[in-house]
């Protein structure tokens, strides 16, 4: 969409977006992945993640890494990148930064870790930057830290303490009460969450009787997650929502129907990841039909549909989905 309609702009934590549509880290590479592609643009997004970064570089997991399932797709990359030096070095000068903002996605082993990666980050002229201590595919931090709100805290805290641009942090639906685990992090300072990273899965080849990822396991994506995301959205917005902290809320987004979804469950903005495997140009579908939902329903902005779900009343609520 090279015409950006005033409608869909934002402002998420002091940052312009054009649209608020968000390439989710992993599956845009390091911001070009999909610009070789015809038709293609940056533009298109209002803020593009780019790949996990570490303190060095790391070679990721043995193959496969990706296998597709009903509805979705398992991934265990295991965090392959060149590390932060070279992430800040060599590939931020060739990003256009008149096009989008661009997002870093930090990940670490220690808290020392994200310390450094953040650090590195900060003084670069990346926009913002989101603490992935969500990664189901690594050994050690990532969804360990990410699923203890004790732990949550304190990466971000110590993240908050070496950098003033705006702190992400991103999520992980494989833990018991996510709202508490969102209040802690704003507690240490974050500005804006990222809801959900993916969820653990596994996927069985009968006949050798091995798991089809190398990883044995992986992080489930795709729309086969967009009900338990929309959930988790909804559960962190009834935190979030009285500190006007704004979340991306992803997992699953195919449609413009998806994308209003989130939107009406709390997220100021959506993202997009596994969508773009199955539809490289779906960017400009989907803020076509956002802005067709405004026409439909006489709104003037994106921002009036954030949180805009009515609970249904008639009935006592119950948490029992049996
Ligand atoms: C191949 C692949 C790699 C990913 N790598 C990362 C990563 O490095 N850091 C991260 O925070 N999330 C990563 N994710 C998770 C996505 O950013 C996103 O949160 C998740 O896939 C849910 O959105 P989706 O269903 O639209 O893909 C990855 C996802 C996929 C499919």
């Amino acid at each position: 969409m090279a015409d950006t309609d005033s409608r869909l702009a934002l402002d998420f934590c002091g940052m312009p977006f054009a649209t608020p549509l968000v390439l989710l880290s992993g599956c845009v590479g390091f911001g070009e992945e999909y610009t070789r592609v015809q038709g293609f643009s940056n533009r298109d997004a209002g803020a593009v993640c780019l790949k996990g970064t570490t303190g060095t570089l790391r070679l990721g997991n043995a193959p496969h890494r990706v296998y597709e399932t009903p509805g979705g797709m398992l991934n265990a990359i295991g965090l392959q990148n060149p590390g932060v030096e070279q992430v800040v070095d060599n590939i931020l000068p060739t990003l256009d930064f008149d096009e989008t903002r661009f997002i870093a996605n930090v990940s670490g082993s220690t808290i020392e870790e994200y310390i450094d990666v953040t650090r590195k980050f900060d003084d670069s002229p990346i926009d913002a930057i989101e603490i992935n201590i969500s990664c189901p595919n690594v050994k050690e931090g990532g969804v360990a830290f990410g699923n203890d709100p004790d732990m949550s805290a304190r990466v971000v805290e110590a993240c908050r303490g070496v950098t003033r641009k705006p702190l992400i942090t991103k999520l992980s639906p494989n833990q018991t009460d996510i709202a508490e685990n969102a209040r802690r992090c704003i507690e240490a300072g974050s500005d804006a969450f990222a809801v959900i990273n993916t969820l653990m899965g596994m996927s069985i080849d009968i006949e050798a009787r091995v798991p089809h990822i190398g990883n044995n396991q992986g992080g489930l994506s795709g729309p086969a997650i967009k009900p338990i995301a929309l959930l988790k959205v909804h559960q962190v917005y009834q935190v979030t929502r009285e500190h006007g902290i704004p979340i991306i809320g992803q997992g699953g987004v195919t449609t413009p129907d998806d994308a209003i979804e989130f939107l009406l469950a709390g997220a100021a903005a959506i993202g997009v990841g596994t969508a773009l495997f199955y539809d490289p140009l779906i960017l400009p579908k989907i803020n076509r039909g956002i802005i067709d939902y405004l026409e439909r329903h006489g709104l003037d902005h994106v921002g009036q549909v954030t949180g805009a779900l009515q609970l249904n009343t008639q009935r006592p609520a119950q948490r029992c989905g049996c």
